[in-house]
């Protein structure tokens, strides 16, 4: 009998995904992009050798235990804050993510919310539907200019340094905050300055997040770090929701200490913070960062490549828990 790989919601690019495991596996898929009750996933995932969940998927120790044959969880995400990683080394489990493809999907839709809240488009694109354009004011709609701002990165890996590099194309300064300073390389090719957390937010104009999110960096934007910003500045968060403390951003957004924000992630999603919704200065979009046709397929085939080299028995190419792998 092959081994039984799960697919836990219905993907765009399914094919991909059977055309790859076929070989080597059964293929189960919950056919709906909702994710299944609880009752039913553990029953899924009793069969499987192989998970292969959305970042949105929580595989915790109880979900690990019920799938006694487990070999590897293959994320269909960068992002692998979803799964119980230490359970799963501790079993043996290979985990694995999908780097790369959807870089510059996100980085792009970082300056979508960026140019969207420095130029507040959307407010002026339901000024325009609501029929109250009438006619060029010199005071309407007045934003902030990027050229010549700083823009502030939380969090300088693959994403953050696709952002840093779009962004000499608007002609700004770029200082980053991250655990382990870029090579100098790096740093002279993006024309980018690594600087303490405490500089980047008094300083930029212009804050993004990118780091992962871990037990370090839960949080690592709240009340006292958005009271250390510019009342001009514009955050934006395209990487994990509880990075940031919706309810204080709330605040800081009500009370205009801070002039706007772009959210593509919340801290208990879908649901948002009281207050944010009501808020004429804030961006929403839907977790979409890796929303392109492009980056989906790229997600597709690595999540589907990684978790075949496990069940052929070679070390998948994303493999975040190398320990898991020596003691296999
Ligand atoms: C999406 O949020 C990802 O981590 O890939």
């Amino acid at each position: 009998m092959k081994p039984g790989v799960f697919v836990f919601r219905k993907l765009p690019h399914a094919h991909l995904v059977r055309e790859i495991l076929a070989p080597v596996a059964d293929v189960r898929e919950n056919p709906r992009e909702e994710a299944l009750p609880p009752g039913d996933l553990i029953e899924a995932a009793r069969e499987a050798t192989a998970f292969l969940p959305t970042g949105l998927d929580p595989v915790g120790a109880e979900l690990i235990a019920a799938a006694p044959g487990l070999r590897v969880i293959g994320n269909f995400a960068v992002g692998y804050n979803n799964i119980d990683v230490a359970e799963a080394t501790r079993r043996g489990i290979a985990v694995t993510n999908t780097p790369g493809v959807l870089t510059a999907a996100t980085a792009e839709l970082t300056w979508a919310l960026i140019l969207a809240a420095a130029r507040r488009v959307v407010e002026a694109d339901a000024f325009v539907r609501a029929g109250k354009f009438e006619g060029w004011r010199p005071g309407a709609f007045l934003g902030m200019e990027l050229a010549g701002k700083t823009l502030g990165i939380v969090g300088f890996g693959q994403i953050g340094q696709a952002v840093a590099r779009q962004a000499l194309g608007f002609g700004m300064r770029v200082v980053y905050f991250s655990r382990r300073r870029a090579d100098p390389e790096v740093e002279s090719a993006l024309r980018a300055r690594p600087a303490s957390l405490e500089d980047l937010l008094a300083g930029a104009d212009v804050i993004s997040i990118h780091t992962p999110l871990t037990p370090e960096t839960r949080h690592l934007i709240g009340e006292a770090e958005l009271r250390k910003m510019k009342p001009t500045v514009i955050l934006v968060n395209t990487a994990r929701g509880p990075v940031v403390d919706e309810g204080a951003l709330v605040r800081a957004l009500r009370d205009r200490r801070i002039a706007g924000a772009g959210l593509d992630v919340y801290e208990d999603e879908p649901r948002l913070a009281a207050g944010l919704t009501d808020l004429p200065n804030v961006v929403l979009l839907p977790h979409a960062g890796s929303a392109t046709l492009e980056a989906r397929e790229g997600m597709a085939r690595l999540a589907a490549l990684n978790i075949k080299a496990v069940l052929t028995g070679e070390r998948p190419p994303n493999l975040v828990n190398p320990e898991a792998w020596k003691s296999a």
